[in-house]
């Protein structure tokens, strides 16, 4: 069903679940300036490279120096922006529900930067790196980089970002707690993701085999709109807002 705008059967059904997952994609980020992957027309080409191009493994090994210009660019982005009333409406709701998961594919941090704390991040995050070589993890947020490629402080190996790659698959233990946060949530939400995305995608389907009550929230249909109980047609930082619960808990 697309609702133009919120009903207040839907505010109290939103205000009385108890367990909450919401799954978002690069559209809650857009109010803060960070640019999508899809939607609106855009299509992402840097220098000329798709995208689905210069973020892959081979490009790392062939032309680590476009490679590593292309997330250095993104990083600058993201080190400007803010997180926005989407973000921080989520944040807030910690504090409301029984129990708050947020499933992102984003890897800029923002949800983090909101104060949402328990955040399962799908594709990684821009903020950590990891060694080819000897495979040290560390946590990364030079802007900009003192050089690029930039390269182990270990051991001199090349790094890369500890994102998911295109081709590369999402880390098992992170997407099985998103499993389970989606399999036992009475409420979904489904924020600014085109939804094509796998295994991000397969989700929403989950959360409605599992009776709970899935809302859209995007300014285009996607996918999900055909089993999304509710979507609300419009951005995420001003519908979000709208949906959340009065701040003293109480509803
Ligand atoms: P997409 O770029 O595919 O989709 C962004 C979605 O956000 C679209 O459906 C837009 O309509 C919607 N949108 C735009 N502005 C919005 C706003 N203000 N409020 C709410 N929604 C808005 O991004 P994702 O679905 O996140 O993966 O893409 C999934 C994955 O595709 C990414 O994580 C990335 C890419 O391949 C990897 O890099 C592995």
């Amino acid at each position: 069903m697309i609702y133009e705008r919120i009903t207040e059967e839907l505010k109290e059904r939103f205000r009385e679940a108890w367990a909450v997952a919401v799954l978002t994609g690069a559209g809650v980020s857009v109010e803060s300036g960070v640019p999508t992957f899809r939607g609106g027309g855009s299509a992402p080409v840097w220098k000329g490279l798709p995208v689905e191009k210069i973020a892959t493994l081979e490009m790392l090994r062939t032309d680590p120096v476009t490679f590593w210009q292309w997330y250095a660019y993104r990083r600058e982005v993201i080190e400007e922006a803010e997180p926005n009333p989407a973000h921080r409406a989520i944040a807030a709701w910690e504090r409301h529900f029984e129990r708050l998961t947020v499933i992102t594919q984003n890897v800029d941090g923002l949800h983090q930067r909101a104060g949402s704390r328990n955040v399962l991040e799908l594709h990684g995050s821009l903020w950590r790196v990891r060694c080819m070589r000897c495979g040290l993890k560390s946590e990364d947020r030079r802007v900009p980089l003192p050089e690029i490629p930039p390269h182990c402080p270990a051991c001199g190996g090349l790094l890369r970002p500890d994102v998911v790659l295109f081709g590369e698959a999402v880390p098992e233990d992170i997407f099985s707690q998103a499993v389970a946060a989606t399999a036992t949530c009475d409420l979904f939400l489904v924020v600014g993701t085109s939804a094509v995305v796998y295994p991000a995608a397969a989700l929403p389907v989950l959360a409605k085999q599992n009776r709970a009550l899935v809302i859209e929230v995007n300014p285009e249909a996607t996918p999900v709109t055909e089993i999304a109980d509710v979507t609300l047609l419009g951005r995420a930082g001003e519908i979000l807002p709208l949906l959340s619960p009065p701040e003293n808990g109480t509803g």
